[in-house]
């Protein structure tokens, strides 16, 4: 759920009040998580795929630790904007190429705020071929609210975003053009949904509920997978 979605749990003036504060102080839900996903590579570091690479920024930083590093998304603006963020570096690619046309052996395959646009069970399907054994899945989703503890962590979402807002943007955003916007959708599948199903297709897979309106899965395939 987005932020225009979630304020009206707080009643019309303390979500004006928070649409206020972020537009002040805006910050990518998304780029947020690149920390976790650095911090969580596999050791073997050759192929590193990144499904809807949107604009390449988490792209060009998986370059500094692959050899290869490749980014698709079905969007020509997000592939072009990749392209262009990752000019320069030689052991980046970007295409359309569908998951199910990628070709195996991957060490490493990221999924930012992509999943739900997604049909899960094929694409985690296609997760589990495409990575070598001990490569590693690491996803960063949105679902649908709907148990009391989805509910409490879209609160804590939206009371910390302002917060986490002035820390990470302190001075005060001025409107101005940016760049093109992401193609985007609202999720379907509950957590609990995700959870269920991805557990049978990636057996041994964490999922975790985090702030930023957002889970995050890790799933590392087992040798004999
Ligand atoms: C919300 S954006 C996230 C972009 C990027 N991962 C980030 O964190 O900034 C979702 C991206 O997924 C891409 N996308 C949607 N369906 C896709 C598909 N079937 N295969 C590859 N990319 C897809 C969209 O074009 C868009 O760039």
């Amino acid at each position: 759920m987005d932020l225009r979605h979630a304020a009206h749990l707080f009643g019309k003036h303390p979500s004006k009040l928070l649409h206020r504060l972020n537009a002040r102080h805006p910050w990518s839900h998304n780029d947020a998580f690149h920390p976790w996903i650095m911090t969580h590579l596999p050791t073997r570091r050759r192929r590193a795929l990144d499904v809807g690479c949107g604009r390449g920024e988490l792209v060009a930083r998986l370059a500094e630790q692959f050899e290869q590093v490749h980014g698709i998304d079905t969007d020509a603006g997000m592939r072009n904007a990749s392209r262009q963020r990752c000019a320069g570096l030689d052991n980046v690619t970007v295409s359309a190429t569908g998951l199910d046309a990628v070709s195996g052996g991957a060490d490493l395959i990221t999924m930012v705020a992509v999943l739900h646009h997604l049909d899960l069970a094929a694409a985690l399907t296609q997760v589990r071929r495409i990575l070598s054994p001990g490569g590693r899945f690491l996803c960063v989703g949105l679902a649908r609210p709907d148990s009391f503890t989805d509910h409490a962590w879209e609160a804590a979402s939206i009371l910390t975003n302002p917060l986490i807002g002035v820390v990470r943007h302190p001075w005060v955003a001025h409107p101005a053009p940016g760049p093109a916007p992401f193609p985007v959708r609202d999720p379907q599948l509950t957590f609990a949904e995700i959870r269920a199903r991805a557990s049978d297709i990636l057996p041994g897979v964490r999922m975790r509920h985090q702030l930023a309106f957002r889970f995050t899965l890790t799933w590392t395939k087992p040798d004999d997978a």
